[in-house]
């Protein structure tokens, strides 16, 4: 059955409000600890996607039982020393490195060796970055030469708590060793540029012993042993960086409007909401409100005529370095210049995303000049795309082939954009969601199997 989808023309003005699928990070987080809990652990909303189901897979693997019903899943936590490590045990983080990664801080006190491994793209992936703090605490780690997957990691009863300086910016660094220092005997002191909180936020409202001191730059995080979690109902909110593909293309689009429902808003998180303001977008939150200490409203956003470029400051990489590619649209389109740097981090995601953001648009013709961590965009308010682009061997980066699908529906062409199954490890409903805003169009329908 084919994998691709074409696209042959813009998409026409649309009104509408629309759900987008829960959010990734919240689900992973909420599964592992929900995994260590004392009791039954209920969520709405958990985002199904392979990156979530292989968390659901890796922790039945160290014998938590999960059940799947119709609008929820449940949780059997078993306690927070509830993993049963049975001799060979190999698991699989598929795409996820979010998910390779905090694992691997919450089994540092494994009683066997257990192998993890990842698909292609995850295997290509730096693992160095957290089996080196990691170790610190007493587990012992083989990795290949080039610290990539497949790893083997020994744990450790006794740990001991750690200091660790995170300065990528990495919210998978700092959430490992939050999850590892839950388990060491005492205090581990973090100092962590300031990245997406949700580890945090999940541990305050599960009352765990953490504090985090605010810094302009950075947090300071003290983590104690944890002694018991208490079972953790939830109700996912839905995903920004989802959202920001609609958000993008309602901008773009002429005559349009969208409203987004229930989207997680919490502040480490909506990069993409302050580049778009900056750059003359017209954005507001509505029904704001706080569940489960993180921050939630419906966003509105209407069609921009005219679109500033903007410098942006590197002080917004972290809140939106999962937008971004979908952001160097809007420069596309923008009145001048737009300047993006230290963004090397963007070349180590599932794909080399900087340079997969600079081949989409020399693609669409747009002119740009890239670094190892910088891109200018030259944008064009009259860009008009008519020619045919064919977007294919990206390592399969869902995010790749959801932008190249705005980038088509936005400025015209003739796109062949392969893949689109790519779409299933974090964002399964994407093109049916694309079908609902072309509701009023005749044409084409798309498909994730076959087009
Ligand atoms: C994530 C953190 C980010 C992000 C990823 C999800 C998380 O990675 O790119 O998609 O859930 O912690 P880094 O923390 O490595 O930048």
């Amino acid at each position: 059955m084919a994998n691709h989808i074409i696209i042959k023309k813009k998409i026409i003005s649309f009104k509408k409000k629309i759900c987008v699928s829960g959010d990734k990070s919240i689900s992973i987080r909420w599964v592992l600890f929900a995994s260590i809990a004392s009791g039954i652990s209920k969520v709405k909303n958990l985002l199904i996607s392979e990156d979530v189901m292989a968390a659901i897979d890796i922790i039945r693997k160290f014998g938590i039982r999960v059940l799947k019903r119709k609008d929820f899943f449940i949780i059997f936590g078993k306690g927070i020393d509830g993993y049963i490590y049975k001799k060979n045990t190999v698991i699989n983080a598929g795409n996820s490195a979010t998910l390779g990664r905090l694992i691997l801080g919450l089994i540092i006190n494994s009683t066997n060796t257990v192998k993890l491994i990842g698909d292609k793209s995850l295997s290509k992936r730096d693992f160095k970055r957290v089996t080196s703090p990691l170790s610190k605490f007493g587990a012992k780690f083989k990795l290949r030469k080039n610290f990539s997957l497949p790893l083997t990691i020994q744990g450790l009863k006794n740990l001991k708590p750690i200091k660790y300086f995170e300065k990528r910016g990495s919210a998978q660094c700092k959430s490992a060793v939050i999850l590892a220092a839950m388990r060491a005997n005492g205090t581990t002191y973090i100092k962590a540029k300031k990245s997406r909180d949700h580890t945090e936020r999940m541990m305050k409202n599960l009352k765990l012993p953490i504090r985090i001191y605010k810094r302009r730059n950075h947090d300071l995080i003290q983590v104690k042993k944890v002694k018991k979690i208490r079972a953790i109902n939830y109700n996912i909110p839905s995903d920004i960086s989802s959202s920001a593909f609609f958000l993008v293309l309602t901008a773009l689009s002429n005559n349009s409007e969208l409203t987004i429902k229930s989207v997680n808003i919490n502040s480490s998180r909506t990069g993409i909401i302050t580049i778009l303001k900056k750059m003359g977008v017209n954005i507001i939150f509505q029904n704001k409100k706080i569940y489960r200490g993180e921050e939630i409203a419906d966003i509105k956003i209407k069609s921009c005529k005219l679109i500033k470029p903007i410098n942006c400051p590197v002080s917004l990489n972290a809140r939106a370095i999962d937008e971004f590619l979908v952001i160097f649209l809007v420069a596309a389109r923008a009145n001048g210049v737009s300047y993006f740097k230290g963004l090397s981090e963007l070349n180590k995601k599932e794909s080399p995303r900087l340079k997969w953001g600079s081949k989409i648009l020399s693609k669409m013709g747009v002119k740009n000049f890239t670094t190892k961590n910088s891109i200018k965009i030259f944008g064009n308010p009259a860009l008009k795309v008519d020619k045919k682009i064919i977007i294919n061997n990206y390592l399969n980066d869902h995010r790749v082939f959801m932008t190249s699908v705005v980038a088509a529906l936005s400025f015209g062409g003739l796109w062949k954009i392969h893949n689109s199954k790519s779409i299933k490890t974090s964002f399964p409903d994407f093109l049916k969601i694309i079908n609902q805003l072309k509701k009023n169009e005749k044409e084409t329908k798309y498909n994730q199997n076959s087009n």
